[in-house]
């Protein structure tokens, strides 16, 4: 629950405090102050006021316009924010306010710091008519500017509809709430009028809706407070400005007195189950590797059959992707690529080196996928980690298979190393279908058995050897070196210089 009796809260926002709490949300004010180092805010352009006249509006204050615009600190780092205020015209978007929150993504680029909207908005101020999308067009054209130069993170804490859900949609995060965030383009009542639909707006668009479905929200929290409490955290991990060495020593660790409790390096070897066939949670896997300090993961309950995330190796920031064989056996499909394609570009840009933990048995097959556009979707993770420049270490647990063992950061994707386990098998599909591709007609004839040609094509292909001696794999190793071999392989790679390739304008990744 909120604490409402601290802290201090400056007279002006008295009135819409009450109003919100009884919404059970937090006060615009209130927002910042949870998200920011205590005291640290200072506001600018509270002085704004709209000049519109039409539909009443005429000699109607609203205070600040709507939005509450600024800096402060997090962990004693700047920040930009901007919040709305849904007390005041339902935080709707005239052409002052949008102006405002323009302008603090402009000041946030130019004191290269990360940019955190809180939005809680009706979306354009009907009454300013076009005045009021020209000011999103604004936005927009800033949030794109500033995109890959600072992180901007979009805090969805109440209603979004219309063109506030644009802005949000452009940003590298998106944290949702419990009960608390509805974003959507338009709201129930008009899906009834318009598609003669019967939905609540929580189905349309509620925090469960992005956070599993959608995939519009990569953070999901019960609480506003614990939404606050992790953007802080993903602050921690990420740089906040391209090119942001600060606090990193020599080798690139911003924690270089990090904790690792040995135990897990034997740990490892245990995770995978006896039989190929069989699952497990990959977590498990990343938590042998990391730094104590943990993993945090994004994206976590969409598209389960990837996991990525951030977390520390060796005291250095590393993302991680990695097939999940617990969920559909880690197999990839269109959302499973577009996660992982959006997270590597995302490090590419803010230079963060990328892990790939790789067990998938290939892309999903069946009309569904097909007709979603599965090649599309999967063309941009093969196109993202082809562009990465990052540096890029790869670990095959057990299989890679076919397409998806090239899109998974393979040596041909320019990989600077691929590690694969013992155990692992490096090949173009399962000996199944294999088999009853090469020897369909034998089969059917009983003169050979698939038992035998099953274990022959295991003996011939399902290994690491073979694609060891082509040199795709750089070496063979145990479950239990896979750390002290990442963490030499990102040493390493420190200084690996960011290629431009020929000249041209820009690719053209299949969005
Ligand atoms: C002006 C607005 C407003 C808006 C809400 N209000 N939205 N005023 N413009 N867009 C005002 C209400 O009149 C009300 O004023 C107060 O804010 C609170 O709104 P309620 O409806 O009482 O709140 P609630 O029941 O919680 O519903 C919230 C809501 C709903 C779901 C957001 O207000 C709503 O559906 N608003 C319109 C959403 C929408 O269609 N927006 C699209 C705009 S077009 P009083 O005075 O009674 O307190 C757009 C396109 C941009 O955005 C495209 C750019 C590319």
């Amino acid at each position: 629950m909120f604490n409402f009796s601290k802290p201090e809260i400056d007279p002006k926002y008295q009135a819409g405090l009450e109003k919100q709490h009884k919404r059970g949300k937090l006060h615009a004010i209130e927002r910042i102050q949870a998200l920011l180092d205590p005291g640290s805010f200072t506001e600018i352009y509270s002085g704004v006021r709209h000049n519109c006249t039409e539909f009443g509006m005429g000699g109607k204050d609203i205070p600040y316009d709507g939005v509450i615009t600024g800096f402060g600190t997090i962990n004693g780092r700047q920040v930009a924010v901007y919040s709305q205020d849904f007390t005041l015209q339902g935080g709707s978007l005239g052409f002052l306010h949008g102006q405002k929150i323009a302008n603090i993504i402009e000041a946030a680029v130019n004191a290269r710091c990360p940019l955190i909207g809180i939005n809680d908005s009706g979306g354009a101020r009907i009454q300013e008519g076009v005045n009021a999308l020209a000011g999103y067009g604004d936005i927009f054209y800033n949030n794109v500017r500033a995109s890959g130069y600072i992180p901007q993170i979009s805090i969805i804490a109440g209603s979004c509809a219309g063109g506030a859900v644009y802005s949000p949609g452009i940003t590298d995060f998106v944290f949702t709430v419990k009960s608390i965030s509805l974003l959507f383009v338009t709201g129930a009542k008009v899906v009834k009028a318009a598609c003669n639909i019967d939905i609540t707006d929580e189905a349309l668009g509620g925090a469960d809706v992005h956070a599993r479905k959608s995939g519009v929200a990569h953070f999901f929290a019960e609480t506003e407070q614990e939404c606050f409490a992790s953007v802080r955290r993903l602050l921690d991990f990420i740089p906040h400005y391209y090119g942001d060495n600060t606090g990193k020593d020599a080798e690139g660790r911003r924690n270089p007195a990090f904790k690792f409790n040995k135990a897990k390096r034997k740990a490892i070897g245990e995770v995978l189950p006896e039989k190929q066939s069989q699952c497990y949670d990959v977590h498990r896997i990343i938590d042998c590797l990391a730094d104590d300090g943990g993993f945090l993961e994004v994206h976590a309950g969409f598209a389960q059959n990837v996991v990525v995330g951030f977390t520390h190796i060796a005291g250095r920031v590393t993302g991680i992707v990695a097939n999940q064989s617990a969920c559909l056996g880690g197999v990839l499909d269109c959302d499973a690529s577009d996660k992982a394609a959006r997270f590597i570009r995302y490090c590419d840009a803010f230079d963060i080196p990328l892990l790939t933990l790789a067990d998938v048995p290939g892309f999903l097959p069946g009309p569904q996928e097909e007709q979603k556009g599965i090649i599309r979707h999967g063309a941009k993770l093969i196109y993202a980690y082809a562009e990465a420049t990052v540096p890029k270490v790869t670990v095959i647990l057990r299989k890679a298979y076919g397409g998806a063992y090239i899109a998974m950061c393979s040596r041909h994707l320019k990989a600077d190393f691929v590690f694969a386990w013992e155990s692992s098998e490096i090949a173009v599909m399962g000996a199944d279908g294999a088999v009853q591709i090469l020897f369909g007609k034998e089969l059917k004839n009983g003169s050979v058995s698939l038992e035998e040609k099953k274990e022959e094509y295991r003996r011939s292909f399902m290994n690491p050897w073979t694609a060891a001696r082509a040199g795709n794999i750089s070496e063979v190793i145990r479950p239990e070196d896979t750390r002290d071999k990442i963490t030499a392989a990102f040493d390493f790679l420190q200084a690996k210089k960011q290629m431009s390739g020929v000249k041209k304008k820009h690719g053209n990744i299949p969005l």
